[in-house]
C-alpha cells in the first residue's frame, strides 16, 4: 500500500504549490490536501495516514491544537509543521507537538527530502504498536542534577562551559540537535559540535528549551531506573570520547571525528527509550542477558539480541527511529541503527559509524575488564572491519593505546 500524506493549509496557493512540487511523487505517495484543521480531523478519522503536514497559524483550530489531537488519538502519524517563522513561545509549543518543522516558502527539495525520510522510517521500526508509542515521545528523561547545573550555567557561564554540561546528557543533546537541525531557525550550516549547536541557537532559546524539557518530561525515574540511566549516560559519554579518538587516529579528519563524538553520545538513546517507556521489559531484558552470560553451554548472546527476542526490536533500531523522526542528520541515525549490526550497514568504508562501533566494543570490554592493549575487544564485527579500506584492523590496537594514553583527559 502507498504511504498516505495529508497536507493542511488555509491558503489554497500554498496547497497548489505542494501539488505542483510533488506531482511526480503521486504514483508513490497517496496525497490529500485540505484547507482547515477541522477538515484534516475529518479526513484522519476516515483514512489511515502516515504523515500530516500542517501550517501552524490557522483560524479556527490551530495547527498546534490539531497536532495535540493527532498525537493523542493517532500517534502512529508523523507530525510535521510548516511556518513562516516562529517566536520563542510558539517554538517551544511546536517542539512539544511536532516531530519536524519546515519554513515557508518551502524549498521543494527540503520538502521531498523530509517526506522521503519520514516514509522510510518503517525500515527501522515495523511494529505499529511500538511506533505509536515512540511517536508520542516528546523528550527523554535526563539527569535532574545535570538539568539543574545547566539552568544555573546558562545565566552565569560561558558557552564552552554550557556545552561541557550538555555533553554529559544525551537526552538534552538530542533535543538541542532536533531544534538546531530544523529549518525553522534558518540555520543552514552543518552542525559540527554541541558547542557549535548552542552558539547557533543562542542562550535565550537554549534556556527556553531546557526549561521546556522539564514540562514535557512526564517521567521521573526513581531508584534502580535512575541508576540505570546514569550508567547509560556515563557509557555514552565515554563512547563519544573514545570514538573521537579512534576517528582522529585513523582518518585525521575533524569532521569524521566530530560526527563520531556526537554519534557516540546518542548511539544508545534507544536504551533510554526502553528504560522510560518499557520499564519492566528493560529489567527483564537485562536479567535474561545476564543469565545468558553465565551459561557455559551456549554461545554468548548480546543484549540487542535479547531485546529483539523480547521487544521485537533492538535499542539501535529503536533509537534510530526516534532520531530520524526528529529530523537529526542521517549519519547520527545510521550510527544508532548499526553500531552493533555494522555488517548490515551499506557503507563499506571507514566512517564515524565504524568509529562508534569500535569505541562501543572497547568500552564494553573495559567494563567487563577483559581488555588489554594487545587484545581486540569482544563484539567487533571482524568480517566488516577486515573488508574496509585503510587497513583498519592494523590501526585498531594503536587507537586503543591512544585511548589508554588519554584516560583522564576527557574534555
Ligand atoms: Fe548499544
Ligand atoms: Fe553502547
Amino acid at each position: 500500500m502507498r504511504p498516505a500524506i495529508l497536507f493542511v493549509d488555509e491558503n489554497q496557493d500554498v496547497l497548489d504549490g505542494f501539488k505542483r512540487v510533488l506531482f511526480k511523487m503521486r504514483k508513490e505517495w497517496d496525497m490529500d490536501f485540505v484547507s482547515s484543521a477541522e477538515g484534516a480531523l475529518e479526513k484522519i478519522e476516515q483514512k489511515s495516514y502516515n504523515a500530516v503536514i500542517s501550517d501552524i497559524n490557522m483560524s479556527g483550530i490551530s495547527g498546534i491544537e490539531l497536532f495535540e489531537v493527532v498525537r493523542e488519538n493517532h500517534p502512529k502519524i508523523a507530525r510535521i509543521f510548516i511556518s513562516e517563522s516562529a517566536d520563542m513561545k510558539t517554538l517551544i509549543e511546536v517542539l512539544g507537538t511536532a516531530h519536524q518543522f519546515l519554513v515557508k516558502p518551502v524549498d521543494p527539495q527540503a520538502l521531498k527530502h523530509t517526506l522521503c525520510r519520514v516514509m522510510s522510517l518503517r525500515d527501522y521500526l515495523k511494529d505499529s504498536k511500538l511506533n505509536k508509542l515512540v511517536n508520542k515521545i516528546v523528550s527523554l528523561p535526563s539527569q535532574p542534577e545535570v538539568h539543574l547545573q545547566l539552568l544555573q550555567a546558562i545565566s552565569t557561564s560561558s558557552l564552552k562551559e554550557i556545552a561541557k554540561i550538555i555533553k554529559k546528557d544525551p537526552a538534552i543533546a538530542a533535543k538541542i540537535l532536533q531544534l538546531v537541525n530544523s529549518p525553522l531557525l534558518g540555520i543552514r550550516k552543518r552542525i559540527e559540535s554541541i558547542h557549535h549547536a548552542i552558539t547557533m541557537i543562542g542562550v535565550d532559546i537554549l534556556k527556553a528549551l531546557v526549561l521546556s524539557l522539564e514540562i514535557f518530561s512526564k517521567f521521573h525515574l526513581t531508584g534502580l531506573s535512575r541508576k540505570e540511566l546514569d550508567e547509560i549516560f556515563n557509557h555514552s559519554c565515554a563512547v563519544a570520547h573514545y570514538a573521537r579518538i579512534i576517528a582522529m587516529e585513523i582518518t585525521n579528519d575533524k569532521t569524521t571525528a566530530n560526527d563520531a563524538y556526537i554519534g557516540g553520545l546518542l548511539h544508545d538513546i534507544g536504551k533510554v527509550i526502553i528504560l522510560s517507556e518499557f520499564n519492566d521489559l528493560y529489567f527483564k531484558i537485562k536479567d535474561r542477558y545476564l543469565q545468558s552470560q553465565h551459561r557455559l553451554d551456549q554461545v554468548k548472546t548480546f543484549s540487542f539480541q535479547v531485546e529483539e527476542e523480547i521487544l521485537g526490536v533492538s535499542h539501535g533500531k529503536l533509537g534510530a527511529y526516534l532520531l530520524a523522526l526528529w529530523g537529526l542528520p542521517e549519519i547520527l541515525v545510521e550510527t544508532a541503527a548499526y553500531h552493533h549490526s555494522i555488517g548490515e550497514y551499506y557503507y563499506k568504508m571507514f566512517s564515524s559509524v565504524t568509529a562508534v562501533h569500535i569505541a562501543d566494543a572497547v568500552k564494553r570490554s573495559e567494563t567487563n575488564s577483559t581488555t588489554t592493549t594487545t587484545e581486540l575487544p569482544i563484539g567487533l564485527d571482524l568480517a566488516y572491519l577486515e573488508g574496509l579500506n585503510m587497513n583498519i584492523m592494523e590501526k585498531i590496537p594503536a587507537s586503543i593505546n591512544k585511548i589508554n594514553e588519554l584516560k583522564g583527559f576527557q574534555p
